[in-house]
């Protein structure tokens, strides 16, 4: 193995690292991909996107069960939780979704390395092995792509126990009876919501007026009200500025935004949501001169190279969205770019989905985004109330709502709140990729009865010719 000399080593192997590491091999590139941890997936397949996703499946339906089984006449009485099982059936699934990367890398023929990774040079990485072994690689070329960690807040430690963050509310060993959650971001609503689902009362303080800053105002006003109704309460516009861990319950300290009069709630788990960042530590980036934004993002170019020549960066610790399949894109553009093609990651076609219930998902842009850049736009809507599929399915909460150019119709923003609204954006994608206008949507024949109809009928809605409606 001296002697190799690799075309691409990739450091990392979450989305971005083994997507990367698979399509280089692909395209016939000699690659290697270093992990620091026992398993491959990173955050997304081991702490993130899988094992939440797991918690969200499980969760709704044992709260379906309890509530809208009886309705159509399916009698189990009431469900029974048990939350060691559920936790298995989640360990199981991130299990067979690490074990199908490793598969995967082999199968492309892809040389891994487990150990923490540092550039000692252009083109050279060493890897430190558990035991404190180190060995050095040569390559022509080299991917960061190390991702994020949890976004800390000072005076609040973090013990993964009773105050946790994403990654301890996904394995806690009992449901707690209160849990307060700090941020109403994409973490604190779905891990809120697995736990309210599970039985604990869910506080969630945000420092704005508003949840899920950035996306659409609209569908969050909305949603806010369904969350409350869940049984999910908000205090908006608050900090919390301590956490007294010294009793049995956590004592919260919660202040107005802009400072006045503490209150004190009373939690028995904490949960820190306030962002993620990105994650470069060990790495001998400054070492070797490689520049880095002032929230620590590694800067890249177009084609995603640093300013050191040979050195490209993807995923989480670039600025951008911190989103898996943002992450997988830049992968196969930078392998593709490394070998000598034409990789490009469109970036205004990216879908968001948060998967609560009902899902929000968008793609492109919001309304105020429009009115900033002054974009004259047509606005196009369709309740799920409205659609039979939904009403046949009690699941009529939420909107599809498209927004297109005024002048020519071009499809410039899709905003669905309702039951699969995840899946659905897909088809937004899609068309938006295509450069879709409105028109093109209504005139797509839609399978009946689907849920997708009502993205049919908000593109006809565009032109004020929903039928539906
Ligand atoms: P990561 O997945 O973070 O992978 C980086 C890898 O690099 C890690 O395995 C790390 O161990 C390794 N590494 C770091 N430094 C070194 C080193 N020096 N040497 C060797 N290895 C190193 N996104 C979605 O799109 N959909 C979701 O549903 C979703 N849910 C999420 C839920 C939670 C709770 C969290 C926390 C995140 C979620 N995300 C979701 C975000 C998603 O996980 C990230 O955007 C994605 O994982 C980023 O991929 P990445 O490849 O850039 O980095
Ligand atoms: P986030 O950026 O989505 O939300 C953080 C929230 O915390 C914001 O609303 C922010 O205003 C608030 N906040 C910041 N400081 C605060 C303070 N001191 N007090 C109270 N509120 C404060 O970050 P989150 O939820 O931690 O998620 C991190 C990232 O992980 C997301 O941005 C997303 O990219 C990714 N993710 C994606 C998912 C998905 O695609 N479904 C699921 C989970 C995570």
């Amino acid at each position: 193995m001296a002697d190799t000399i690799y075309d691409l080593i990739v450091i990392g192997s979450g989305p971005g690292g083994y997507v990367c590491a698979i399509r280089a091999a692909q395209l016939g590139l000699r690659t290697a991909l270093v992990e620091k941890d026992k398993t491959f997936g990173g955050t997304c397949l081991n702490i993130g996107c899988i094992p939440s996703k797991a918690l969200l499946h499980a969760s709704e339906l044992y709260e379906q069960t309890g509530h809208i089984f009886a309705k159509m006449g399916i009698k189990v009485g009431a469900p029974k939780l048990d939350l060691g099982a559920m936790m298995k059936f989640k360990d199981e699934g991130v299990d067979g979704n690490v074990k199908g990367v490793a598969f995967l890398l082999k199968k492309n023929k892809v040389d891994t390395f487990t150990g923490v990774g540092r550039i000692a040079a252009p083109g050279k990485v060493e890897v430190k092995g558990g035991n404190g072994k180190a060995q050095m690689l040569d390559t022509k070329a080299i991917v960061i792509a190390t991702g994020s960690d949890v976004a800390r807040l000072p005076g609040i430690s973090i013990d993964e126990k009773r105050v946790v963050s994403s990654t301890g509310a996904l394995v806690l060993d009992k449901v707690p009876e209160r849990m307060l959650v700090i941020g109403a971001g994409v973490i604190g609503l779905e891990l809120g919501s697995v736990w309210r689902r599970l039985g604990s009362q869910v506080v969630v303080v945000e420092f704005l007026d508003r949840i899920l800053p950035g996306m659409d105002n609209e569908v969050c006003r909305q949603f806010q009200r369904i969350l409350e109704k869940q049984g999910i309460s908000f205090k908006l516009s608050s900090k919390v500025t301590s956490v007294d861990a010294s009793g049995n319950r956590l004592k919260v300290k919660v202040e107005p935004a802009s400072g006045g009069a503490a209150e004190t709630i009373e939690a028995d788990v904490v949960l820190v949501c306030v962002g993620r960042v990105p994650y470069s530590n060990g790495l001998g980036l400054d070492e070797v001169g490689v520049e880095k934004d002032n929230r620590g993002r590694v800067v890249i170019d177009d084609h995603f190279a640093t300013n050191v020549p040979g050195i490209y960066a993807i995923g989480d610790v670039i600025a951008g969205p911190m989103l898996a399949h943002k992450a997988e894109d830049e992968g196969v553009a930078v392998a593709e770019i490394i070998a000598g093609q034409a990789g490009h990651v469109n970036y205004d076609v990216i879908p968001n989905v948060v998967y609560t219930y009902p899902e929000i998902a968008s793609i492109g842009k919001s309304e105020e985004e429009l009115k900033a850049a002054g974009v004259a736009y047509n606005a196009g809507k369709f309740p799920f109330t409205a659609n039979g599929r939904a009403k046949v399915n009690l699941q009529t909460e939420g909107f599809v709502k498209i927004l297109a150019d005024a002048k020519t119709d071009r499809v410039l923003g899709v905003h669905i709140m309702g039951p699969d609204a995840g899946n659905m954006i897909a088809e937004a994608a899609v068309a938006m990729e295509f450069g879709a206008a409105a028109e093109d949507i209504a005139r797509t024949c839609h399978a009946h009865p689907t849920l997708t109809e009502a993205v049919k009928e908000a593109a006809l809605a565009v032109g004020k010719r929903s039928i539906h409606m």
